[in-house]
């Protein structure tokens, strides 16, 4: 069974709610008719009921077993308002502003979350990251613990010498632009929680990427990834984590063997944690794209409940995919 099957198949055992805040976007409501009839998720999706129908219609979508919820209309209106006011007045949030910012979906859909009433969200289909992801971090946060959402790619390579069996997991290829020496920590812990939960890979193997090996080069870049490893080590005992490693030596068995013996990592990583954001976006990219792996993401994590994102050139398989992916995530 592919990767992409079984986190289908794992939804189904979940049974989940997932609110979907862009209710009259087109893939979208096909993809909310192919997950209720499959039974991967339940699914909530946002708008004026009237216009979801209209555009149901328009797309060819049978929305039977779909819930729709009118956000200004729904009695949770003044709740999630009043929550949301007492979260932010300290950020200079008026009731005025509470009121209007609930009406806008994304940040009704992300309140669905946050109390509960839905377990993840999934938007982006006609929204930017940044308009996905900025309710989502004022409203639900980090899980204990963490202090930065990051975003990772489970990537699938045919080749099923690399990572585990032909899949890694890399981050952070989505969010924090520049990463401090504590915020990589987090993401290796992050990704191995990702890799295990959602990538069905038993033992992550973690590398702490750059572009010198064991100090083979001196640059104040390699230095914090050698603080990052050292934090991590300290952190998270019971994780397998080493760094700092090149590329070559932390997924090929003899570059690793050469360029950092004894390392119970090296040449057989399958979580792979770049120094900053450009390395993590163009790393995965450029696998894709030259090297011919599937790249299934970006899946947020470090987010205290999951919410997803989706590429605005995003398919109908897509929007199902994101879908199954947070059934997945705890
Ligand atoms: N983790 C946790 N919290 C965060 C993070 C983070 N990584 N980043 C910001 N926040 C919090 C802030 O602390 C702040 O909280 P507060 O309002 O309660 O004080 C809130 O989120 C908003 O922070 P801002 O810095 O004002 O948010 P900003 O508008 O800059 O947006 C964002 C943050 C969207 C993550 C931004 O950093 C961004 O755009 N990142 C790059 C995204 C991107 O373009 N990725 C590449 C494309 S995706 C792809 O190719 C797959």
């Amino acid at each position: 069974m592919d990767l992409i099957t079984k986190i289908r198949e794992k939804a189904k055992g979940e049974k989940k709610w997932i609110v979907l805040p862009e209710g009259t976007e087109k893939r979208t409501l096909k993809a909310a008719e192919i997950i209720t009839g499959e039974g991967i998720a339940r699914i909530v999706l946002l708008g004026a009921p009237a216009a979801i129908k209209q555009a149901a219609v328009e797309a060819g979508a049978d929305l039977s077993g779909v819930e729709l919820v009118d956000p200004a209309a729904s009695p949770d209106f003044p709740k999630y308002t009043e929550t949301f006011l007492k979260m932010r007045e300290k950020k200079g949030m008026t009731p005025d502003k509470a009121a209007e910012t609930m009406r806008d979906p994304l940040y009704f859909g992300v309140m669905m979350v946050y109390e509960g009433r839905c377990h993840g969200m999934v938007a982006g289909a006609e929204n930017s990251t940044g308009n996905v992801l900025r309710p989502a971090l004022q409203i639900v946060k980090t899980k204990p613990g963490i202090s930065s959402v990051s975003g990772a790619f489970l990537m699938i390579s045919a080749n099923k010498a690399l990572g585990d069996e032909g899949v890694s997991v890399f981050a952070d290829c989505a969010v924090n632009p520049t990463v401090t020496a504590e915020q990589m920590a987090e993401i290796a812990y992050c990704s191995a929680v990702t890799a295990r939960e959602i990538a069905g890979i038993k033992e992550p193997k973690i590398a702490m990427l750059s572009f010198s090996t064991k100090g083979s080069a001196s640059h104040e870049s390699v230095d914090k990834v050698a603080a990052a490893v050292k934090i991590a080590q300290e952190r998270y005992p019971e994780l397998a984590i080493d760094g700092e490693l090149q590329m070559d030596a932390a997924i090929v068995p003899s570059v690793g063997e050469f360029k950092a013996p004894g390392s119970k990592v090296a040449g057989h990583a399958n979580v792979l944690i770049f120094p900053s954001l450009e390395a993590g976006n163009i790393a995965y990219k450029t696998a894709q794209r030259f090297g011919g792996a599937a790249a299934i993401g970006p899946v947020l994590q470090g987010m205290a409940r999951p919410v997803n994102d989706l590429s605005r050139g995003c398919s109908v398989e897509d929007v199902v995919n994101t879908v199954a992916m947070v059934c997945c995530q705890k």
